[in-house]
């Protein structure tokens, strides 16, 4: 196991990004930067051995700081949509930026995708470890409470790369973590996501209007949001469907069966699996987050910032899995379809998520 680190180039304020390097004893590796804890590259073999990488990013760290997307950032204070970027908690309204039309999105106008994170870097014998602190001081982005949140990246031997956030807080305040990698297991510049499969223990989703704030939570059985049975992304796409076409495809909150269990520090389960059947990679999603935002890059079309090697950006040519809460939770606090949100001092939030590779 290794782990080594170089300057990465220079953020708007002067100040230089470090680019983390963490590699396996296996044939995998993984980059990560400080700036946001930005996953920038994830190389892993498909089943003839041949190494790509799988992760869509930019080439500097100008551009990560300049784009929009949150390409493989750490999102936070509340990742997702606040409808009408405001809310109120415990007779305190609360006033947050609106990025998103009217509505607060990824944590509002500088959010923890946005920032320069601590580091440490640690190995043993089958893992090498980034840890990422941050902390975020009361009233940041209008959010109540001094937050203390920390995020280990942790690649082992396994192909593994797991992702534990946890948190704490002096005042009760919303808080929903989660990384924005757009994934594509044919390699980042490989096109259309469409043909890869997807499972997902998922028994519901969260329904929304057309800026996507939450309408309804609606079972997916019979619908084309219904991958508790494997099948292309691509498949039900332009299916005749008012949900997806209000979101441009597939862009919505995915209740796993059971989520209602799922607690902080609570047991990792499966809860998908994504499939390239050309290259033979397979990417295994465990977490103890409730749901997950399936997202088929709808946005994905910004001319104006290229990927890596200069590949344009093009709709559908990556898949999200962010796991999460569900999205505008803190208007729904106390409702039995919407997950909890709130922080309360003295509390730990703790979830993990485990992105697994292989081929076969
Ligand atoms: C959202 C999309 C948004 C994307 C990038 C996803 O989590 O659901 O609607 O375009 O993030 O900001």
């Amino acid at each position: 196991m290794n782990i080594y680190s170089r300057p990465w180039g220079k953020l708007s304020d002067g100040r230089i990004a470090t680019l983390y390097t963490l590699v396996n004893d296996r044939d995998m590796t993984v980059e990560i930067t400080d700036f946001g804890g930005t996953i920038v590259s994830i190389k892993t073999p498909d089943r003839n051995g041949r190494i790509t990488d799988v992760c869509l990013g930019y080439d500097s760290v100008a551009d990560y700081e300049m784009a929009d997307g949150y390409l493989g950032a750490l999102v936070g204070r509340v990742a997702n949509r606040i409808a009408g970027a405001s809310f109120e908690l415990n007779g305190e309204t609360y006033t947050l930026h609106a990025n998103d039309g009217k509505n607060c999105l990824h944590g509002g106008k500088k959010g923890y995708s946005h920032v320069i994170w601590n580091a440490e870097t640690a190995t043993s014998p089958d893992a090498a470890i980034l840890t990422l602190t941050y902390f975020s001081p009361d009233g940041e982005e209008g959010f109540p409470g001094n937050l203390t949140v920390k995020v280990t990246y942790t690649l082992d031997n396994e192909n593994a790369l797991s992702i534990r956030y946890e948190a704490a807080t002096d005042r009760d305040t919303p808080v929903n973590l989660t990384n924005h990698t757009y994934f594509n297991l044919a390699g980042y510049a490989s096109g259309s996501v469409f043909d890869q499969t997807l499972w997902l223990d998922a028994e519901s989703y969260v329904a929304g209007d057309e800026k996507l704030i939450p309408t309804a939570v609606k079972p997916v059985e019979g619908t084309p949001f219904d991958f508790s049975t494997v099948k292309p992304i691509g498949q039900d796409f332009f299916a005749d469907c008012e949900d997806l076409h209000l979101a441009g495809g597939y862009d919505h909150c995915f209740n796993f069966t059971d989520w209602k269990d799922c607690r902080a520090g609570g047991e990792i389960l499966l809860r998908g699996i994504v499939y390239d059947p050309v290259s033979g990679r397979k990417m295994e999603v465990y977490t103890n987050q409730p749901c997950v935002q399936f997202y088929t890059a709808n946005f994905l079309k910004n001319p104006l910032f290229p990927l890596k090697g200069g590949y344009p950006q093009r709709t559908q040519t990556a898949f999200c899995l962010e796991t999460q809460t569900m999205p505008d939770s803190v208007h729904h606090q106390g409702e039995a379809d919407f997950t909890n949100c709130i922080l309360h001092p003295g509390e730990t939030y703790d979830y993990t998520t485990v992105y697994r590779f292989s081929a076969e």
